[in-house]
């Protein structure tokens, strides 16, 4: 009971002295240990980035001093970068940073599916600091329309394509036809425009039966997408329809029906 007593009493020695003495040797330590190194929380957490595309993970370190700054890979501990130095065999991988300031990128080109997951910066100061940044990878996918299409003969097949908004506008969108790249060249009846960066438009005049089959559209660095053109030479009433499609078309019908469902169900 006595050595409790007089265990407590040092303690509140040690604790007065600390306060009162300036210099005192804790005081410092405690200082030191507040004003350390701290990440910039207003930085994102979740990065949402689509295949094929490029990854930037951010973090901005305040009063980095001379400690050092990694991103290691959560899923199997693997450090990626230290400093501007890349510590993986895996060339897409690289350290994005501007001397003279606090942020440290990671960034990774081209992204791909199995690169989800959580990416930690680490400061090397002690206690080490780390914060994470989950990495959401979604597949950016091309749209036609409906799967399936059926028009007369003679008339015109009109299909747009439309790649998914992004930052990095496809810098080709190629279209393909029973396994052939299209080109003007050997179709005098083709057209293929480029309407806007993610937008592009395939006519083919006065279609006959050789022109139906699979139409695949491909922009670069997005799963493609596909129709499946016939071309009717006799009479089939049902599922004509006219030689268009156009996903904002089809987006409309899915609104309306939606509307219709919530109107009849009033
Ligand atoms: C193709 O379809 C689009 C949209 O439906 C339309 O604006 C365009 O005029 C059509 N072009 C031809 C040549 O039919
Ligand atoms: C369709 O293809 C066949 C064989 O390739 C050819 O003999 C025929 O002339 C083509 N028809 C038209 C309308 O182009
Ligand atoms: C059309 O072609 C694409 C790409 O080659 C393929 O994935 C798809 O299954 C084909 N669709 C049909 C209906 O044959």
């Amino acid at each position: 009971m006595m050595k409790l007593f007089l265990w407590i009493l040092a303690l509140v020695e040690m604790v007065s002295l600390a306060y009162t003495n300036e210099g005192g040797s804790e005081l410092e330590a405690t200082r030191d240990y507040f004003t350390g190194p701290s990440f910039d929380i207003s930085l994102p957490t979740i990065s949402t980035v689509a295949a094929g595309q490029t990854a930037y993970l951010q973090c901005k370190v305040r009063l980095q001093g001379d400690r050092k700054v990694s991103w290691i890979r959560q899923r199997d501990l693997h450090i990626l970068t230290v400093g501007t130095l890349t510590y993986t065999n895996d060339a897409r991988f690289s350290a994005v940073h501007v001397p003279g300031t606090d942020t440290w990128t990671l960034r990774l080109k081209p992204v791909q599916v199995r690169d989800a997951g959580t990416y930690e910066c680490q400061v090397s100061s002690e206690p080490k600091i780390s914060r994470s940044v989950l990495l959401n990878v979604v597949v950016a996918k091309a749209k036609i329309g409906p799967p399936e299409l059926f028009i007369k003969v003679g008339s015109d097949i009109n299909l747009t394509c439309l790649a998914p908004q992004s930052s990095e506008p496809p810098s080709f969108i190629t279209w393909h036809h029973a396994g052939q790249v299209l080109n003007f060249v050997n179709r005098p009846r083709l057209h293929i425009d480029r309407r806007t960066v993610d937008v592009s438009r395939l006519i083919i005049k006065n279609a006959n039966p050789n022109d139906s089959g699979n139409y695949t559209c491909s922009p670069d660095g997005v799963e493609p997408a596909s129709v499946f053109v016939h071309v009717l030479s006799g009479e089939h009433p049902a599922a004509m329809q006219h030689g268009s499609a156009t996903p904002s078309a089809s987006s409309l019908i899915v609104i309306i029906s939606i509307l219709m469902i919530l109107v009849t169900s009033l």
